[in-house]
């Protein structure tokens, strides 16, 4: 794509509506990597400049919060040799890039059930969680070894807990009491979600936080996802008329209120 239309797309953003939070299912490593005859493997280092792209035109823009899917409790059962491989890959990725995370004033985060990682993963993505913790420019989440079922499970059981031991009464439960214990407590839920490679799947991704998001879904591999594809899922999302339940004219009321 040319400098020009790079810029002309950007240009049609408005700064002024830019969803606070985006949250993107990276999808279609192995198939590009298929594509070009070269090994899964490739394709998932090939998305590794990808989500550079993705965090810097993200934090560039002004969005607050960027989440991505990077490894799901599914994924687990995947070949042996492609889990380590993929575990690697993100250790070397989380050890290289807490400099450009700093200098950028990202904040790493991390969701999902961090104790089924390697330790030396976990370690690692806790250290650079900690000397990132500071900035606040965006907070770039990575979702690590997650699923929505998995996170819905264990807020349940410390909600039970809460009630077993009468610190809460069960007529109480309301939407606050179950956000308190997911692993989003204290982000706004993503208003935007992306999904490459041309699946229109959610995959157990968020599933409580995104009632309300805009699925936005990109026919292009996630190795391939540039930042004039972010800027296009944004000015789609911008095009869009949200009403959370209310009626069109109510929306247009409010609007105009403002
Ligand atoms: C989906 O493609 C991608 C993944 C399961 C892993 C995502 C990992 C990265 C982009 C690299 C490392 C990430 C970070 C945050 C450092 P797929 O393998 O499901 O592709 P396919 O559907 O074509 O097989």
């Amino acid at each position: 794509m040319s400098e020009h239309l790079h810029t002309s797309l950007k240009e049609k953003i408005d700064l002024e509506r830019l969803p606070k939070h985006i949250a993107i299912i990276m999808d279609g490593n192995g198939r590009w990597a298929k594509s070009k005859g070269k090994p899964r493997i490739f394709g998932h280092q090939s998305g590794v400049t990808a989500v550079r792209e993705a965090a810097e035109s993200a934090a560039e823009l002004g969005v607050s919060y960027l989440t991505l899917y990077a490894f799901s409790t599914e994924n687990w059962t995947r070949p042996r040799m492609e889990v380590n491989a993929l575990m690697r890959l993100l250790l070397q990725t989380i050890k290289d890039e807490v400099v450009t995370l700093n200098k950028n004033n990202i904040r790493l985060n991390a969701i999902g059930d961090l104790d089924s990682l390697p330790k030396l993963n976990k370690e690692h993505l806790l250290r650079a969680m900690d000397q990132t913790s500071h900035n606040d420019r965006m907070t770039l989440t990575l979702a690590l070894s997650y699923s929505s079922r998995w996170e819905i499970i264990q807020a349940a059981r410390k909600l039970a807990a809460e009630v077993e031991q009468g610190e809460l009464k069960a007529g109480d439960v309301d939407q606050h009491c179950i956000e308190r214990f997911l692993t989003t407590f204290g982000m706004p839920d993503p208003e935007l979600l992306i999904r490459t490679s041309g699946e229109t799947r959610l995959s157990n991704f968020m599933l409580w936080q995104i009632a309300y998001a805009e699925l936005y879904f990109s026919k292009k591999f996630w190795p391939e996802f540039r930042k004039a594809d972010l800027y296009e899922a944004i000015i789609d999302f911008q095009c869009r008329e949200r009403r959370f339940g209310k009626t069109s004219e109510q929306i247009t009321k409010q609007n105009n209120k403002e």
